[in-house]
């Protein structure tokens, strides 16, 4: 039989998912047949997503507290049913030179991108394990697996993101739960549109400039959108890919190349 992009039936949590990448992942999956948990440190925002969804609900989730994830993940399991995909997209960013760096802009960017990442993993694997099924995406970056100026903090995160991703692919594998990330480059959203005007201060460049330079650095010679990185996550999700697990997709129109 062939595999399919259908989630029919299927419940996935999303977390950031009342803007940008998470907003269009919530979609995506639910044009696919899923039942959305749609969550966020915003619960306006997530309200406002899961109110143009089929079968969604909303949930306010910060996922740097373990009391929430624990809560929000047996919420979600007693109000839609068992949790099938997790999609893991929170995220921040902040962007400073090296030797500016605060420990505030440090911990900020640690705790929502890495710890937050595995704070809730910890809370929906064990239903998962039992039910021994189970599909966990995380949203890395390009950021992830390069060393781009004014971002080490932030890359750093996300280099965490990617090595507790293959490591929870390893040893999650026998319980028949995949694990992957996505490594998305210049994608259009409220981050990227505050990055611009950070870096725009920091390099004294103007905002049309950074975004010159970020089309430049594409070979396929355009800004992506968050529906080019959701695309790439309901596959991930779906049974079309079904014996893929521990990799980190550079989902970049090429930016990531140089
Ligand atoms: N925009 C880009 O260029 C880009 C590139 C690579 C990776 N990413 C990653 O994609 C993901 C989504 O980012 P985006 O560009 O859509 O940004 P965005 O700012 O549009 O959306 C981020 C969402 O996460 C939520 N959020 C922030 N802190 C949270 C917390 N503690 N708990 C729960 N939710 C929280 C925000 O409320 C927001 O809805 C992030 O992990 C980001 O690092 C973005």
């Amino acid at each position: 039989m062939t595999a399919t992009l259908s989630l029919a039936g299927q419940v996935a949590l999303v977390t950031g998912a009342g803007s940008g990448i998470g907003q269009s992942i919530a979609t995506h999956l639910a044009g696919a047949g899923a039942r959305v948990a749609v969550t966020d440190v915003d619960l306006t925002a997530a309200e406002s997503v899961a109110t143009s969804l089929p079968d969604a609900r909303a949930y306010r989730l910060d996922v740097t507290s373990a009391d929430q994830a624990a809560a929000v993940a047996a919420a979600v399991e007693s109000d839609m049913g068992p949790i099938d995909v997790l999609v893991n997209n929170a995220g921040v960013s902040t962007m400073n030179h090296v030797w500016a760096l605060t420990e505030k802009e440090w911990d900020f960017n640690f705790n929502v991108n890495a710890k937050g990442v595995f704070l809730v993993t910890r809370a929906v694997i064990p239903a998962m394990m039992e039910r021994k099924r189970g599909v966990i995406v995380n949203t890395a970056s390009m950021a992830g697996k390069t060393g781009p100026g004014l971002l080490a903090h932030y890359a750093a995160s996300k280099w965490a993101c990617i090595g507790f991703t293959k490591c929870c692919a390893f040893e999650l594998g026998p319980y028949n739960i995949r694990v992957n990330c996505v490594c998305p480059g210049f994608v259009a959203t409220k981050m990227q549109r505050e990055e611009i005007e950070w870096e725009s201060e920091l390099r004294g460049l103007s905002g049309e400039q950074i975004f010159d330079e970020y089309v430049k650095q594409t070979p396929l010679g355009r800004i992506e959108t968050p529906d080019d990185v959701a695309r790439v996550v309901l596959y991930l999700a779906s049974p079309a890919s079904e014996f893929l697990t521990g990799a980190d997709i550079d989902i970049t129109g090429g930016a990531h190349l140089p």
